[in-house]
C-alpha cells in the first residue's frame, strides 16, 4: 500500500513510499519545515500535529524521549515520524507570519470594542 500525505492548511496531497518521513515527503510537496538539526531528532523544530486517524509506523522510543507526553496531544516530530499510510499533517505558521497573524487579531478586537 502506497503512503499518501495531505498537507494542512494547504491541502496539498504527496504519494510515498511507506517508511518515508514527514519531513522528506514535505521537503517533495515544497512545503517548507523548520529545522537546525538536520533530521537527527536534536532541535524539535520540526514540529508537526498529526490529525487523528492518520496512519504511521509506530513512533520510536528516541521520538517518545524527546516529545516527553505531547505525542498524546498529536505532536510529532516531522524527522523521524514515518509514513505507513493515509497521513494528515498540520504544518505550523513560521514564527513571522504567525506573529503578523496574532497582531491582526488583537488589532481587529480592538476595533470591534470601539464600535
Ligand atoms: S529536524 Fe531537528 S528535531 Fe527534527
Amino acid at each position: 500500500m502506497d503512503g499518501e500525505v495531505t498537507f494542512w492548511p494547504s491541502g496539498r496531497t504527496i504519494k510515498v513510499k511507506p517508511g518515508t518521513t514527514l519531513l522528506d515527503a514535505a521537503r517533495r510537496a515544497n512545503i517548507p519545515i523548520r529545522t537546525r538539526c538536520g533530521g537527527k531528532a536534536a532541535c524539535f523544530m520540526c514540529k508537526v500535529t498529526v490529525r487523528p486517524g492518520s496512519e504511521l509506523q509506530p513512533i520510536a522510543d528516541n521520538e517518545r524521549r524527546k516529545l516527553s507526553g505531547l505525542e498524546g496531544d498529536n505532536i510529532r516530530l516531522s524527522c523521524q515520524a514515518k509514513v505507513a499510510g493515509k497521513v494528515n499533517v498540520e504544518i505550523p505558521l513560521d514564527p513571522l507570519r504567525s506573529a503578523v497573524a496574532r497582531q491582526l487579531a488583537r488589532q481587529a478586537e480592538e476595533t470591534d470594542e470601539l464600535w
